[in-house]
């Protein structure tokens, strides 16, 4: 028998594998509201002015490839620090680290091995929904996974069955909070909600795991990080996860880090030895030149305003795009059942099409969603609302 004769053929991801379908549509009107990647009025996925010139001066300036170090660019870890935390005393109190991974992904899987070693039979919590490859990266850790519920069968925030879902974790777990513009469903908690949920998560001493993925992309930067900074200030200690990938345009870059907050310099030590050995088993020393574009950005006061603005005007687009489609679909008597478009926040809309819907607007209309009815807003066409419109229409009505 030869070597890998019993390899088994597993399903494809569904996220990447929709966009592979996408590429292979020969369709001309085909639109990809699949996988999360920012969309201008033109269809593409700009590189922000502000990266483009930093990215020129360290091809002109970078002095050398010689390696990061495990943690990655010190400096990289200070200014993403400040972007997350603002102008908190922590980091000055030494109870901040950062360590540079390779996209917002293999800050989950570093926090993944970290949880599986160092707390084991913690068990962790994440919404229903949530990302998809949340639900496979933990248990592949060798972290346990259990769900806390999110939305009801209504599609609309249901915050009294997740607050009465923590109060029933087993103390000492890990839960994992989308800290805004939640991935799938788009719907995030107001500043009273997670307000609600730090004091179910302190009194059940629980660990909180933020995924901050899409900073800048809701409400604005402070904004965005309002929870991560309450729960900060709140609690000995938490965990952050960071991408780079969205906010700065940087997705093929792989630009990511894991922030600890730990209860005093000494333990944050122990955390980061920690760290640094289980980043080695998995990649050794991170990728550079996505930190050092973000280093350089955030660093130099022109090109953070340019960044800033640049980032503002995506996330005034996508506000735009969520009101112009509900505006479309009132003509065919369905803006009430759209409205909550309009509430949620971010690239992601649950739009509460069913997958018998989603897979006829593939077939019919090469529209691209996933099936569980999960489109990327920041994917629409200003340009084909109305068309876009009458599709949905087609297919919803009961
Ligand atoms: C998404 O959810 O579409 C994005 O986060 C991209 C990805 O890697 O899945």
């Amino acid at each position: 028998m030869t070597p890998f004769a019993k390899v088994e053929r597993v399903p494809g991801d569904p996220i990447l594998g929709l966009m592979e379908a996408f590429r292979a549509d020969p369709r001309p009107g085909k639109l990809d509201l699949g996988v999360g990647v920012y969309r201008d009025a033109e269809g593409r996925t700009p590189i922000p002015r502000a990266v483009k010139l930093a990215e020129q001066r360290l091809v002109d300036g970078e002095p050398t490839k010689a390696y990061v170090g495990g943690h990655g660019d010190a400096r990289f870890g200070e200014l993403m620090s400040r972007l997350v935390l603002g102008d908190s005393p922590l980091p000055g109190a030494g109870r901040v680290g950062l360590t540079q991974t390779p996209g917002g992904t293999g800050a989950l899987r570093l926090a993944g091995d970290f949880i599986a070693r160092c707390l084991p039979g913690r068990r962790l919590w994440l919404s229903d929904p949530t990302w998809p490859i949340h639900e496979t990266l933990f248990p592949a850790a060798g972290v346990p996974v259990g769900h806390y519920p999110y939305v009801g069968a209504d599609n609309r925030l249901d915050v009294p069955g997740l607050l009465a879902a923590l109060e029933r974790i087993p103390s000492g777990d890990v839960v994992l909070l989308h800290a805004c513009c939640h991935n799938p469903t788009g719907f995030d908690l107001s500043p009273a909600h997670w307000q609600q949920v730090l004091e179910v998560v302190r009194a059940r001493e629980l660990l909180p795991l933020f995924d901050l993925a899409y900073q800048g992309f809701g409400d604005g930067l402070a904004q965005d990080a309002c929870a991560v900074r309450l729960f900060a200030e709140a609690l000995p200690a938490m965990l952050v996860t960071l991408s780079c990938s969205k906010n700065f345009g940087l997705y093929r870059e792989r630009t990511g880090a894991l922030m600890v907050i730990a209860e005093d310099a000494s333990r944050l030590a122990a955390v980061r030895s920690q760290l640094a050995s289980m980043a080695r088993n998995l990649w050794s020393t991170p990728p550079s030149h996505g930190a050092a574009v973000v280093a350089e950005v955030l660093g130099d006061d022109a090109l953070r305003r340019l960044w800033e603005e640049e980032l503002d005007g995506m996330r005034r687009r996508i506000v735009t795009l969520r009101q112009g489609l509900i505006e479309a679909l009132r003509p065919h008597g369905l803006d009430a059942r759209f409205a909550h478009i309009a509430e949620q926040r971010g690239m992601f809309s649950y739009t509460g099409l069913t997958a018998d819907q989603v897979l006829r607007l593939r077939a019919e209309d090469g529209v691209y969603l996933l099936e569980t009815g999960r489109a990327n807003v920041a994917g629409l066409d200003a340009e084909r609302l109305g068309s876009l419109a009458a599709a949905i229409a087609r297919v919803a009505r009961l």
